[in-house]
């Protein structure tokens, strides 16, 4: 594999193969439930890394959510960009912050099918943070138009397994 960019040097923490064997999800208009999910970061060489989040039902281990995309860092700053495609038909793009082993992301663009099905999320954050350094945690709370203001929706710790 080619060296990891320069660039990327404050988030060569979350490179790897990472797996969550008991996520838990909930809003205020579902039913609480747990899920399985694989998170992969990986890069080319290039000042982006690339990543893929798929996720699993927990008993029966179907494929559930999917996310594909890249994160970028403003050159020279802790400012990065999350460009997030979601394979129910949503394109993320959110902006945030890297410090140390933690990274926050807010949403600034949904884009949104026109056959989407309601509600529509309008406001996507999340967190990132290294426990261990075996040890990924991701905290999702979005915002819909059906309810407002975020709420919780996702939490989950990850093993590193690659
Ligand atoms: C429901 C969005 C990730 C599992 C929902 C709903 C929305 C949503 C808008 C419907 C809420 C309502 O009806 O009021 C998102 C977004 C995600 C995400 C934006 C990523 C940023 C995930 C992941 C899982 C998941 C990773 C893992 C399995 C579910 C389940 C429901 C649900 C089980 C309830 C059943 C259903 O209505 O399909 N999500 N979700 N979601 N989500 Fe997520």
């Amino acid at each position: 594999a080619p060296p990891l960019h320069e660039a990327l040097t404050p988030l060569a923490w979350l490179v790897g193969t990472w797996r969550g064997e008991e996520g838990t999800g909930d809003y205020p208009t579902i039913k609480d439930f747990k899920y399985k999910e694989e998170v992969k970061f990986d890069h080319v060489g290039q000042p982006n890394l690339e990543f893929s989040f798929n996720s699993s039902h927990y008993e029966t281990g179907k494929p559930l959510h999917r996310e594909k995309g890249f994160l970028k860092i403003q050159p020279g700053t802790s400012h990065l960009a999350m460009v997030n495609t979601q394979n129910v038909g949503i394109v993320e793009l959110s902006e945030g912050e890297v410090k140390g082993q933690e990274i926050t992301l807010e949403s600034h663009t949904i884009g949104r099918m026109t056959f989407g099905k309601d509600p529509a999320v309008t406001k996507i954050q999340r967190t990132f943070r290294l426990v261990d350094p075996d040890t990924l945690e991701q905290v999702v709370h979005m915002e819909t138009s059906a309810t407002t203001p975020a709420q919780h929706h996702l939490s989950i710790q990850y093993k590193k397994v690659a």
